[in-house]
């Protein structure tokens, strides 16, 4: 590959971007990166550099830039048939309800199509809320669920909230974050505390009846936070005993991303009544689903509309990532290809005492920065070097959690060992500057 050197001419691009759009629509690097080209698991930005893309438009690219199964599916319903707005029936939009049908867990069974994430965690809030009669919902400290007033108002991380909680109702239980325990607790000699701070919030902080529990299976914003074996079945048991759905937001864990099952949840024994997805649903097409129970579905009263919910060209595209994903077999390239990132990013921690924690499920696989292990001292400059240092040698990441402190990787599902290493190598060079 070619080693991309830091830019040192301006950026027509990069020059537009900071004039005219909003200020608070951030960039990555010190010199903001623009890209024009993409194939693979390949980007170019234009000064014609190449660079690995391991974070995919944020875990979105899911089977490589410019996949020419999923553009020929686009570009063959383009010339076919290219909007209709939800008045009306189309194939592609059926085709994948039923495809969904099939491949959710447990007994979901009918969707409602929109077009980001932020609309259908709020779609499944309000189906929630609506089912249930109840309108308070549980939600994770460390979660993200978009921008919207719902959302902004669930989001467990003040960094994302511009204003006060604008919508009521939402509560906030502790993340089952064991690298920073809230309780200073370990595994499993903690009981689950975390999952028991359900029933506290909801005993004191609410009715004591609520529409839902809302859960990310990975908190991905959050900075890849795993929860421990027996969370979810716990946390779960606790909002159906208060009369709550259990919303699980795979908006960055579906697709096959953790590694052997479509979905995140399916890695803890729980059967949510309402799933949400987006991001590498349509590998960059904009999508969002909201699949539920019959029953769920069945009490959302009419009438309800998107006028670019169900495109027909997003359905096409997420049917083809859906094939390619079958006839790849990548999920289980997600496992394996995860399993080898993270032996070697577990090396990288031996290696570096920087490196305090290193978790994630399949290829959602990150570091967590500290200035020490003992303090466990949050190191956001020392992510800031790894990012310079990896663009300079043409791989890009991305980072997150509370304190920008954790290094995020994404790579494509149909990623290689190969890939693997030179991301790796690019990782060390850079935990090598800090
Ligand atoms: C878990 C989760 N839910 C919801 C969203 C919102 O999705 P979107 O940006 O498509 O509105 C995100 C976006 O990062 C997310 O990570």
């Amino acid at each position: 590959m070619s080693t991309a050197e830091s830019q040192t001419v301006p950026s027509e691009i990069v020059r537009k971007h900071k004039e005219f759009l909003f200020p608070a629509v951030a960039t990555y690097y010190q010199e903001p990166l623009a890209l024009v080209r993409g194939e693979g698991a390949y980007v170019w930005d234009d000064a014609g550099r190449r660079y690995l893309d391991c974070f995919g438009g944020v875990l979105t690219v899911s089977v490589g830039h410019a996949n020419p199964k999923v553009n020929e599916a686009i570009i063959e319903q383009i010339k076919a048939l290219q909007h209709t707005s939800t008045l009306y029936a189309t194939g592609p939009q059926g085709d994948l309800a039923e495809k969904l049908y099939q491949i959710t867990p447990g007994r979901l069974k009918k969707s409602f199509f929109s077009n980001s994430g932020t609309e259908a965690d709020d779609t499944a809030v309000t189906a929630a809320k609506l089912h249930t009669g109840r309108h308070e919902i549980v939600v994770l400290r460390h979660s993200y669920s978009g921008r919207s007033a719902m959302a902004l108002s669930a989001a467990g991380h003040s960094t994302w909230r511009p204003l006060p909680a604008q919508v009521s109702g939402i509560v906030h239980a502790r993340a089952p974050y064991c690298y920073r325990c809230p309780y200073k607790l370990t595994y499993p000699e903690c009981g689950l505390a975390c999952a028991e701070d359900i029933e506290d919030v909801i005993r004191t902080t609410t009715t004591g009846e609520i529409a839902a529990f809302m859960a990310e299976p990975v908190l991905g914003v959050g900075g890849f936070i795993v929860p421990p074996p027996g969370y979810f079945e716990r946390a779960v048991e606790i909002a159906r005993q208060h009369g709550g759905l259990f919303i699980a937001d795979e908006v960055q864990t579906a697709w096959g991303r953790t590694g052997d099952k479509w979905f995140g949840i399916e890695h803890w024994s729980v059967e949510p009544d309402i799933i949400t997805s987006a991001k590498g649903m349509a590998n960059g097409v904009p999508v969002g689903m909201t699949i539920a129970t019959p029953e769920v579905a069945d009490s959302f009263p009419g009438m309800t509309f998107s006028t670019f919910g169900g495109n027909p060209v997003s359905m096409a595209a997420a049917l083809a990532v859906i094939k390619v994903i079958e006839e790849e077999d990548l999920k289980r390239n997600a496992a394996t290809t995860g399993a080898y990132l993270r032996e070697r990013l577990e090396g990288l921690k031996e290696k570096y005492a920087v490196v305090g924690d290193v978790r994630g499920l399949g290829l959602m696989q990150g570091i967590e920065m500290v200035k020490d292990r003992e303090t466990k001292e949050p190191y956001p400059q020392g992510v800031l070097k790894v990012f310079e240092e990896t663009k300079r040698r043409g791989v890009l990441i991305g980072k997150g959690g509370l304190y920008s402190n954790v290094i995020r990787t994404g790579m494509m599902l149909n990623s290689t060992k190969d890939q693997v290493d030179e991301l790796v190598q690019a990782l060390d060079a850079g935990l090598a500057t800090v």
